[in-house]
């Protein structure tokens, strides 16, 4: 019970299950049929999950749901979102719907430069080994040729490669600071192939370079990998209106839209809010991340960094009342492919993009930068206004009647009675207990 496991990966399918039911759960035939019940009864679409990772014992569900009535630059979408929240893909929808009819969203993708780096320790003079760069940079691009050749085809490649001294920080330490452009394609592999190459190349011609002593020929490549920091890999998404056109319920358009400057003040000026705000924009920025198979812990890390990016976390949205306009925008990083990786392999990652009409890299990064701008303005709204909890509870009822056993026909029941009651945990306890005692 519970001891250490000698070739894990090499058993079946099977064996894997028996194993862990057996030796981790209380009822193994019910962990049996549990993860057997999440199984794709299609054997295709299961290998192809099966293999997306190691040691895969079952599916790991999310819901798939759409936001429909995104008007974004004149053209309407429907935005699928993989998400397990409740209140996330209703708030979005009713952000769509608010902005639908006061212009919709307006999106600029600033940059799509990608980074790398390859990080080596030089023990020698500085102005030799900057010489010595110069004199070998071309061959960082000659020895990646075969690797560059289908991007630079689709018209991506390597940008750039700079050559940073670091030495204040660590003793010895440079940098290969790398640019990349990889058109619709998160270019990870494609980055990361050609940084080790280039330490390869780095190491090799400084080993048979005439002018270094021993010391200096021997640079210690200690990593080459992409940086999931790409402040250069910018989108922007923007709404803006008259103000009196806000018209917004029980409070007047003026003090509803100062009221939501305020908010974002509040977001740029002080760390603990600033972070539930951001949260805010990743529920929707995570969700279409999902959907479209990309990788949200890369965007996650990347957006959190940018955040912070004039030394203190601060709000990713911005809002100004100038000339009689409300304007509500966002500028993030997002580096985001529409091909390779998922994007062909997952089943329902394809039909996300095929909803998205097959959207460019470029394309997709403006839809990802107004989900989260919709989901910033949708709870920044509610939070201003009536507070999150009224809505986000009723969204919640169903959860909750779930968690209490609640049958189809009193779930039904109760939703109806909700409508004019107010929605808690205590609440919904004690209606669905009278029911059932009646
Ligand atoms: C909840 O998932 C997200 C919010 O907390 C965001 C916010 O406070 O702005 C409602």
């Amino acid at each position: 019970m519970n001891t250490p496991v000698e070739g894990f990966s090499k058993l079946t399918k099977a064996e894997k299950i028996n194993w862990i039911a057996s030796n981790f759960t209380q009822d193994p035939e019910r962990t049996k049929q549990l993860l057997q019940q999440y199984w794709n009864t299609d054997g295709e679409v299961q290998k192809v999950h099966d293999e997306f990772i190691e040691n895969t014992v079952s599916n790991y569900y999310l819901p798939f749901a759409i936001a429909p009535n995104f008007l974004i630059n004149g053209k309407f979408y429907a935005i699928p979102m993989a998400i397990e929240e409740s209140s996330v893909v209703a708030a979005a929808s009713k952000a769509a719907k608010f902005w639908l009819t006061r212009g919709g969203f307006k999106t600029t993708v600033i940059g799509t430069e990608k980074v790398g780096q390859v990080h080596f320790i030089f023990k020698g003079e500085a102005t030799k080994l900057r010489a010595f760069f110069n004199e070998i940079k071309p061959e960082f691009y000659t020895s990646t040729a075969a690797i560059t050749k289908s991007m630079e085809k689709r018209g991506g490649g390597i940008k750039d490669i700079v050559l940073k001294d670091l030495t204040d920080k660590i003793e010895g330490y440079y940098q290969l600071h790398c640019t990349f452009e990889t058109k619709d394609a998160m270019g990870a592999n494609f980055i990361n192939s050609c940084l080790e190459q280039f330490a390869s190349t780095l190491k090799e011609k400084a080993a048979q370079h005439t002018s270094f002593t021993s010391e200096e020929k021997d640079i210690e490549v200690v990593m080459s990998i992409l940086s999931n920091y790409v402040p250069n890999c910018l989108v922007r998404a923007e709404v803006s209106c008259p103000v009196e056109a806000l018209n917004e319920d029980g409070i007047s358009s003026e003090e509803f839209a100062q009221k939501m400057v305020r908010a974002v003040e509040i977001a740029k000026a002080e760390p603990y809010r600033a972070v539930t705000h951001n949260k805010g924009i990743m529920n929707g920025i995570d969700a279409v991340i999902l959907a479209t198979g990309n990788d949200f812990r890369a965007i996650e890390a990347g957006v959190h960094a940018y955040a912070s990016k004039d030394g203190r976390y601060s709000s990713l949205t911005h809002a100004t009342i100038k000339d009689g306009d409300f304007k509500f925008w966002i500028e993030i990083p997002l580096a985001l492919g529409t091909v390779g990786g998922l994007t062909s392999l997952h089943p329902l990652v394809k039909l996300a993009l095929e909803i998205l009409q097959n959207p460019s890299a470029e394309e997709l990064m403006q839809i990802v930068a107004v989900a989260g701008l919709a989901q910033n303005f949708a709870a920044v709204r509610s939070l201003v206004t009536t507070g999150i909890q009224k809505g986000h509870m009723k969204m919640h009822l169903l959860n909750l009647l779930n968690q209490m056993g609640a049958t189809e026909s009193e779930k039904q029941e109760l939703v109806q009675y909700f409508k004019t009651h107010t929605v808690t945990n205590a609440s919904v306890k004690e209606a669905l207990e009278k029911m059932q005692s009646e």
